[in-house]
């Protein structure tokens, strides 16, 4: 089935919606994903981006039901990351008469992926090219989400292609954001922003002021719909997000094998549970982490808690902490937890991935031998308390 449309006058979405893939390095994308692709009919024929390599077929049966795709004079590649660049051999190929528009680094991280010996031009922020009745203008926007990655401007039709950004890993037959449920819609956005962009936060901030000077009727993004009714309260999530503001909210994130870090985790929920703070439980060989890091985005405080296994974390919780390393979430406070047998070392593990995140620490890691007892207990009422009251502040 072809989701070929017409976006705006002369300029077709030709991407591909992947419905079945769960799983897109390590984030479950329960709701699927599209690799977005347009194609602009003007005097010079320019293709937007590709999609994933093995849907590169079907982009040149999009493509064949508006022009044959030798026709194309260019192919914009705003990013290199294969999601977008992986059909980039199949095109060329069809389409050898094409000039490749990238940034200086998605020239060179086309050419070290696919080593395709294409005809190049090479853009940056200011740069322009003039495709018939319209130009096509370059905003370079480094380490979103790569450091080749670029958005292209269309001035003339007020459309932004903004490449990762704005986007979500969200397959659905509609194509824009009223054409789909609005709560639906902004958790995905919520969760790409979380898992793809946290740890560009200082890098957005700076980039959507130049955003906001463009006149923009609509965006679109390299996945998911395409933003015309809802621009300046996605462009408002994106300021909140990048400042990594946050709510009062108090998450207890853990694993347990024998249940003694898990009553530890319960008792700083009940701590931490009082009027106004929102307070989550998050076990996490009962959550997806996908999720859990989305909950992260804007939570105000943290009880990280793992049992001792083998002298360190549990896996999960290891897995948890090292994903958080490379996302960074700012602004938090929390403490570590965990049970031990005969030797401790889970809790330790934890407090020092506290360090190395960046998470402010409220206290030295609260631990027990065996199974917590009714002081250990009450210590963990006290913590999930304090970090109430501290998520309680930021209201
Ligand atoms: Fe959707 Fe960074 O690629």
């Amino acid at each position: 089935m072809s989701y070929t449309r017409e976006i705006m006058k002369n300029i077709h979405y030709v991407g591909y919606r992947d419905w079945e893939v769960r799983d897109f390095h390590g984030y479950k994308t329960v709701k699927g994903s599209t690799y977005n692709a347009y194609l602009i009919m003007d005097e010079k024929i320019t293709l937007i981006d590709t999609v994933k390599m093995r849907y590169g077929r079907k982009l040149l049966e999009n493509i064949s039901e508006i022009v044959d795709p030798a026709k194309i004079d260019y192919v914009v590649s705003n990013h290199t990351e294969p999601d977008h660049s992986g059909s980039m051999p199949v095109v060329m190929a069809a389409a050898p008469k094409a000039t490749v528009i990238a940034s200086a680094k998605g020239r060179d991280g086309l050419e070290n992926y696919y080593r395709g010996g294409w005809t190049y031009q090479v853009v940056k922020t200011g740069d322009s090219l003039d495709i018939g009745a319209r130009k096509l203008e370059f905003i370079t926007t480094p380490m979103l989400h790569w450091p080749d990655s670029m958005a292209t401007y269309l001035r003339a039709d007020k459309l932004l292609f903004s490449m990762d950004a704005f986007g979500q890993h969200y397959s659905t037959s509609g194509l824009y954001d009223d054409e789909v449920d609005e709560c639906e819609l902004f958790t995905e956005a919520k969760k790409y922003y979380a898992n793809i962009l946290m740890h560009l936060g200082p890098i957005a901030k700076k980039t959507i002021p130049a955003i906001e000077a463009l006149e923009i009727e609509m965006i679109a993004p390299s996945h998911g719909i395409l933003w015309r009714s809802k621009i300046p309260e996605i462009v408002a999530r994106y300021k909140e997000w990048a400042e990594c503001k946050p709510s009062p909210k108090v998450l207890v994130v853990f694993d347990t094998m024998w249940e003694s870090t898990g009553r530890m985790a319960s008792a700083i929920l009940e701590g931490a549970t009082m009027n106004g703070v929102e307070a989550k439980l998050l076990r996490l060989s009962a959550n997806e982490l996908t999720d859990v890091t989305t909950e992260m985005l804007d939570a105000c405080a943290v009880a990280v808690g793992s049992p001792t296994l083998n002298n360190g974390m549990m896996p999960t919780v290891s897995a948890f902490l090292t994903y958080m390393e490379g996302l960074k979430p700012a602004g938090k406070v929390g403490a570590a937890f965990g049970s031990h047998g005969w030797q401790g070392g889970g809790a330790k593990a934890v407090d020092a991935a506290l360090d190395r995140i960046g998470i402010a620490k409220i206290g030295a890691p609260i631990t027990c031998s065996f199974r917590p007892d009714d002081a250990t207990l009450d210590e963990c009422r006290k913590l999930g308390a304090e970090l109430a009251r501290k998520a309680a502040a930021v209201k």
